[in-house]
């Protein structure tokens, strides 16, 4: 038989190459492509198939309700769009120990209470293991099943066996089919066995949650290869060393993305976070500092109030530092770029550091005014009232553009004490602006500053 050839493929987007590449066309990771033999495959054969789904009008499709569980934690079922869909698959990413086991162990726990039968396989670790972390977080055990099992035709007989209405996979990276030579975790493995667990969630209604992990190296694929093939995809975020997590929902066939969830990691497992703007604020204190300032990001739908702080101070490298956590690297870029112009603030000689407090990634250009003042406020030594919010994204001639869902930020900065609130002038005028809270516009980044700064 002739050997099949072949090919490289990339663990973080799943791009194919017949030879070795150092750099992922793609993606452009490094080091990322990884060499698998395919699987052999039949060609395709048409034949009379008594099982095939006949061809109907648009019109006749039944609009029935989608059956959702509801998981009873508020933040998860808001993330995925009102609770689980019946008969859809979940992916859960996140770095390894960032709590997914947790998560899902204890929604497990919450289905059992409502009488819902669910199935843990666990393929990384044993029964006993899943048993004293079930304890820990005290959960229903009634109702809930652990099979420890890697195999995927094995796990299938499992299902069968009890018929759960949830199943959980964890970890996805851990489970093989024989009926493929590469080793599990490897690209070809993780993706068969995603597809054949989709078929099986659509054919049987079983709903199904498959954890993977975020790889950094090594040859294991990351779950970025099977985004494109699930219902739902949901990120674990969060600073490890920190106690707080965001559940981030980036794709989802059965609600809106972008929305988050914030939970607290504690002895008893995840707790629910109800006003995360509060604990993003938490250690910030009542007297202002130059390089310091409040912003309202939304993520999806939902305002949430962040710290950034820049640090700006003479450089002793040839070519001044630039570092950015929690914010995209070229924004920062940018934005130093638009002071410089505009503001004829000169960095040149300047290293700039620039954080979002709290390990919190902000992913919104409504982040961009704040940025631009916390450097400009640093670099002049002056500051910001610890009591202003500041909303806005900010244009190449260095122009305050305007952003959405600027009430519900708003609202939001009034709730937590803040008495003003500087946007863009494009956004006046505001509807149903809330009460007690001064509202004032800005048309250009250089008004903005001479706008917060305070008088002292
Ligand atoms: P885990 O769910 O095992 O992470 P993952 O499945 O994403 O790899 O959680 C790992 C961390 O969470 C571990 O370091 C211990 C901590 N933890 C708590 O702080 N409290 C708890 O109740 C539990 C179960 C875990
Ligand atoms: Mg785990």
């Amino acid at each position: 038989m002739a050997r099949l050839k072949s090919k490289w493929i990339c663990r973080e987007c799943g791009y194919e190459s017949s030879g070795y590449l150092g750099k992922c066309p793609d993606c452009s990771g490094w080091s990322t492509l990884i060499e698998e033999i395919p699987a052999k495959h039949n060609p395709i054969t048409f034949h009379n198939s008594l099982n095939y789904s006949t061809p109907q009008l648009l019109k006749d499709v039944s609009l029935d309700a989608k059956v959702r569980y509801t998981t009873g934690m508020a933040e998860l079922d808001a993330v995925l769009g009102g609770g689980l869909v019946k008969g859809s698959l979940v992916l859960v990413g996140g770095d390894p120990g960032i709590g997914k086991s947790t998560l899902t162990l204890q929604t497990c726990g919450k289905l059992a209470q409502k009488g819902l039968k669910s199935l843990y396989i666990s393929a990384e670790e044993s029964e006993k293991q899943v048993k004293l972390r079930a304890n820990r977080l005290n959960i229903d055990f009634d109702n809930l099943y652990i099979q420890p099992e890697t195999n995927i035709e094995d796990i299938k007989r499992g299902i069968d066996a009890i018929s759960p209405e949830v199943v959980i996979i964890d970890s996805i990276q851990a489970v093989y089919t024989p009926g493929i030579t590469s080793s599990p975790g490897s690209v070809s493995q993780v993706r068969e066995c995603c597809s054949a667990l989709m078929a099986l969630a659509k054919t049987s209604g079983v709903t199904m949650v498959i954890i993977g992990h975020v790889t950094k190296d090594g040859m294991i694929a990351g779950p970025k290869v099977l985004e494109h093939m699930v219902d739902t995809v949901l990120y674990f975020e969060g600073d490890r060393y920190k106690s707080y997590r965001l559940l981030r929902s980036i794709k989802n066939r059965f609600g809106g993305t972008n929305d988050i969830g914030v939970f607290k990691m504690e002895d008893s497992g995840l707790a629910e976070v109800k006003n995360p703007s509060m604990l993003f604020l938490s250690e910030r204190g009542n007297t202002a500092i130059p390089g310091s300032v409040v912003i309202a990001s939304s993520e999806g739908t939902r305002p949430l109030l962040v710290e950034i702080q820049a640090l700006v101070g003479p450089t002793s490298y040839p070519s001044p530092r630039r570092v950015a956590t929690g914010i995209e690297y070229n924004r920062v870029l940018q934005i130093l770029a638009v002071l410089e112009k505009r503001v004829g603030l000169n960095l040149s000689k300047q290293d700039v550091y620039v954080n979002a407090v709290g390990g919190i990634d902000i992913q919104e250009p409504s982040a961009d005014l704040g940025i631009a003042l916390a450097v400009a406020t640093c670099a002049r030594n002056v500051r910001v009232a610890p009591d202003t919010v500041i909303i806005g994204e900010v244009g190449l001639s260095g122009e305050v553009r305007t952003i959405s869902h600027l009430v519900a930020r708003i609202n939001e900065a009034k709730k937590l004490g803040f008495k003003k609130a500087l946007i863009p002038q494009s956004n006046l005028p505001v509807k149903n602006p809330p009460e007690n809270i001064e509202i004032v516009g800005v048309l250009r980044l250089i008004d903005a500053i001479s706008n917060a700064v305070q008088d002292s």
